[in-house]
């Protein structure tokens, strides 16, 4: 007999190594037990070191037996690599798993501010009835904010409104301020376009302004119907013939559209402002609603006075009108029954959540 191992040992190396890689349970300690049986100086290397030894035949059948049990050892590694792949990536589904039935956080929906709707309502309304909507500083220079609207500096005037002021002088070496009204839109808007009226009208073409321009504005005041910030919109209709009957039509129907109602009735009672003349306080009183019966002030106007009318640059014997200025804030709080102003810049979700 000769002292090479019999198949049987073969056997025996390839049962051991699957018992090695099967004791094997993290990959570092799978290849260390790899390199025991198929390494450089592993069992099978060694077993083939061996071969040199035999005689062509038994070479042969002794060769192709141990080829058989390496492969065999090999499937044992691959098996065995595969099953820890496989243990690991339960492992991280588990650790990782969604509880998909776990209700989602809801998000909440939000809404318009009450101030902002009626903004956009007033824009809608006016701009179906022809009017554009412009936009200006809300800090002004004292010629937009006073002097152009007639109300120069020591007017008397000037102490209808308190007025903010920023620590910065205009051009005319006097204070900027906070805008304390919309009407500076007026003399900006009219400014802008005063060119391409003239040029109308030179070519004989009629030319009329027509704008509406809402706003925050700002005065020292606070109470239950004041806030040191407001909202104010401005109108501006100036053409050949635009009378008191014109504001009178424009702005009852401005406000049937804006409270939804035909139920209304609206007066003129009279009033000073510098910048227009005769001047009048809109009044609006509904005939029916929770409102009815009492007469509500809506909104200063008047027919714009002509010094307002050259300070436009235009020619107060061509351009006639009316301007408004009215509370945005106090028609929200007559569309939406709201008897205090301040609720509405608190920023309180219980109230600002009704209007969603
Ligand atoms: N600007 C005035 C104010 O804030 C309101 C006003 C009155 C505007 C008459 C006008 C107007 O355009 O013609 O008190």
């Amino acid at each position: 007999m000769t002292a090479i191992a019999e198949p049987s040992d073969l056997t025996e190396l390839v049962h051991s190594a699957t018992q090695r890689f099967a004791r094997s349970d993290t990959p570092a300690d799978l290849e260390n037990a790899k390199a025991q049986f198929l390494g450089k100086a592993g069992r099978v290397t060694e077993l083939m070191k061996g071969l040199g030894q035999l005689g062509i035949d038994e070479k042969k059948s002794r060769g192709a037996a141990i080829n058989q049990a390496k492969q065999a050892i090999e499937a044992a590694l691959n098996a065995r690599r595969q099953a820890l792949q496989d243990a690991e990536l339960a492992q991280q589904l588990q650790a990782e798993a969604l509880d998909v039935s776990l209700p989602g956080r809801a998000r909440g929906m939000g809404g318009l501010h009450p101030i902002s709707r009626a903004w956009e309502r007033i824009e809608q309304v006016f701009a179906s009835m022809g009017f554009d909507v412009a936009d200006g500083p809300e800090i002004e220079s004292d010629w937009f904010n006073f002097t152009a609207l007639n109300n120069p500096p020591n007017h008397p005037a000037r102490s209808m409104q308190d007025t903010f002021y920023v620590d910065l002088n205009d051009e005319q070496g006097q204070p900027y301020c906070l805008r304390t009204h919309t009407s500076p839109m007026q003399i900006r808007y009219a400014t802008a376009h005063a060119k391409k009226h003239a040029a109308a009208l030179a070519r004989g073409e009629m030319s009329e302004i027509r704008v509406i321009a809402p706003g925050r504005t700002y005065r020292v005041d606070n109470d239950a119907t004041h806030s040191p910030m407001f909202h104010q919109v401005e109108g501006l209709w100036l053409g050949e013939n635009v009378s008191f009957k014109d504001l009178k039509v424009t702005y009852l129907n401005f406000c049937k559209a804006f409270f939804e109602t035909d139920e209304l009735s609206l007066r003129f009672r009279p009033s000073y402002f510098p910048f227009t003349e005769p001047s009048a306080e809109i009044d609006i009183q509904f005939s029916s609603g929770p409102l009815a019966g009492k007469w509500l002030e809506v909104s200063g106007s008047g027919q714009v006075h002509p010094q307002v009318v050259r300070n436009m640059g235009l020619d107060p014997e061509r351009f006639i009108g009316f301007a408004f200025g009215s509370g945005i804030d106090r028609l929200a709080m007559l569309r939406y029954g709201v008897n205090d102003l301040r609720l509405f810049f608190e920023g309180d979700i219980r109230f600002l959540s009704q209007f969603r």
